[in-house]
């Protein structure tokens, strides 16, 4: 196992969709335990396949509070097959240095995919646990929190970025 390189803002491959696994090879495999790593050493709750430069369709999550351990989560193929209602959390995202802010996201979402044996998965998620699920997915189709935020907040993101850059 091996822990990745996180691909941070803007590069390209976090603007790209992810593709379909049609297979769970031992390449996909590696990839779940190497994201894992990755994802702990960060250390953060979520990590998408996009984030480590692979642009297959895998999610790792573990929002177990540190004291009670690991409960390292993997969907394949995860898909949000309903939601409802709303909540406006503040998030950050280990792809998108130095910066947080609040995000509106659907407060319930009903995820279905495939474990890393290739069994059906169905999680019923809310809280920060649905905020997660709704952010790695993100992930998969190209799209940032900060894709999510308004305009002016956006480009005051990226002016910082830009000055922080150049320092
Ligand atoms: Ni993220």
């Amino acid at each position: 196992m091996a822990v990745l390189a996180i691909q941070k803002y803007p590069d390209p491959v976090l603007k790209a969709k992810a593709q379909p696994v049609t297979e769970i090879t031992p390449e996909i495999q590696c990839l779940i335990d190497n994201m894992a790593d990755t994802m702990y050493q960060a250390p953060g709750i979520g990590l998408a396949a996009n984030q480590v430069g692979a642009l297959h369709r895998v999610i790792v999550f573990d929002i177990t509070p540190k004291e009670e351990g690991r409960n390292l989560n993997v969907i394949i193929n995860p898909e949000i097959v309903a939601s409802s209602g709303e909540l406006v959390q503040q998030e950050a995202c280990l792809s998108v240095v130095d910066y947080s802010c609040d995000v509106r996201r659907k407060a319930c979402v009903t995820v279905t995919g495939l474990d890393r044996e290739g069994k059906p998965v169905c999680i019923e998620a809310k809280d920060l646990l649905a905020v997660v699920l709704q952010h790695e997915i993100d992930h998969l189709d190209g799209i940032l929190f900060i894709d999510r935020i308004s305009r002016l907040k956006r480009s005051l993101y990226k002016r910082q970025l830009q000055k922080s850059l150049k320092k």
